[in-house]
């Protein structure tokens, strides 16, 4: 058994669309998806359009819950972008999101961690954009009552995998379409596969055309989205 996992998207359609074509030739049973998917200033309905056609096990993040709790004049200026762009089907897609999820008894999706769509897991990345990384009590704190063998998250847009010491296997595969501290623009997603009873994970990089991304974000108003998806960095001050 082998799946692909795909987190952040971020309104980033080039991204996703280069993202699902390498995933194709991976020859995956499924492929789940960790929420955050419009907030960016690319095409939000045309991601959408394209997640509502695969229709793959998703999970909502921090992001959707703004979108369907907030007025416009309450959002961020790139969630006011991605809502006034939205039709009523994508919002009625939206608002049906669970904010976790659980396949078979084996594998547990969420955000952020299993409780929160805001907190960080794996990693603490909004520490002046420095990345700090939890200590092994502090991860496992987070996944206790959830005893699932595969426990899956996103939000922080670092692809990291922890296996805790009883063996269960945290795995957060980075985003789609914004990197946050890398300095390479390449999209990034995860595999994991059961092999022998162990389930192991794999993290990969897709290039696609992200300078397009880019001029799609300054056309739009966003110019520091355009240095972001270039650059494969955010800076100290953040996009939202
Ligand atoms: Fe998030």
């Amino acid at each position: 058994m082998k799946i692909a996992v795909i987190s952040d998207i971020h309104g980033n359609r080039l991204a996703l669309e280069a993202v699902l074509d390498d995933i194709a030739r991976q020859g995956v049973d499924g492929t789940f998806n960790l929420g955050d998917l419009v907030a960016g200033p690319m095409e939000p309905n045309w991601v959408l359009d394209i997640l509502m056609d695969i229709d793959i096990p998703t999970v909502r993040g921090n992001h959707e819950r703004a979108l369907i709790d907030n007025p416009p004049e309450k959002l961020g200026p790139v969630d006011r972008f991605a809502q006034i762009q939205m039709e009523a089907r994508h919002r009625g897609w939206i608002n049906a999101l669970p904010p976790t999820l659980s396949i078979v008894d084996d594998i547990f999706l969420c955000h952020g961690t299993p409780t929160s769509d805001e907190e960080p897991w794996l990693d603490g990345w909004w520490d002046g954009r420095t990345t700090t990384i939890p200590d092994h009590a502090t991860v496992a704190a987070k996944a206790e009552g959830f005893d699932y063998p595969v426990l899956l998250c996103g939000h922080t847009h670092i692809p990291r995998a922890v296996r805790l010491r009883d063996g269960r296997l945290i795995v957060n595969p980075g985003a789609v379409g914004l990197q946050l501290n890398h300095g390479s623009p390449d999209a990034r997603y995860a595999t994991v596969e059961l092999r022998g009873g162990k389930y192991y994970a794999a993290f990969h990089t897709v290039p696609y055309d992200h300078f397009a991304a880019a001029r799609q974000a300054e056309a739009n108003g966003f110019p520091q989205w355009r240095d972001a998806l270039i650059a494969g960095w955010v800076g100290a001050k953040g996009l939202f």
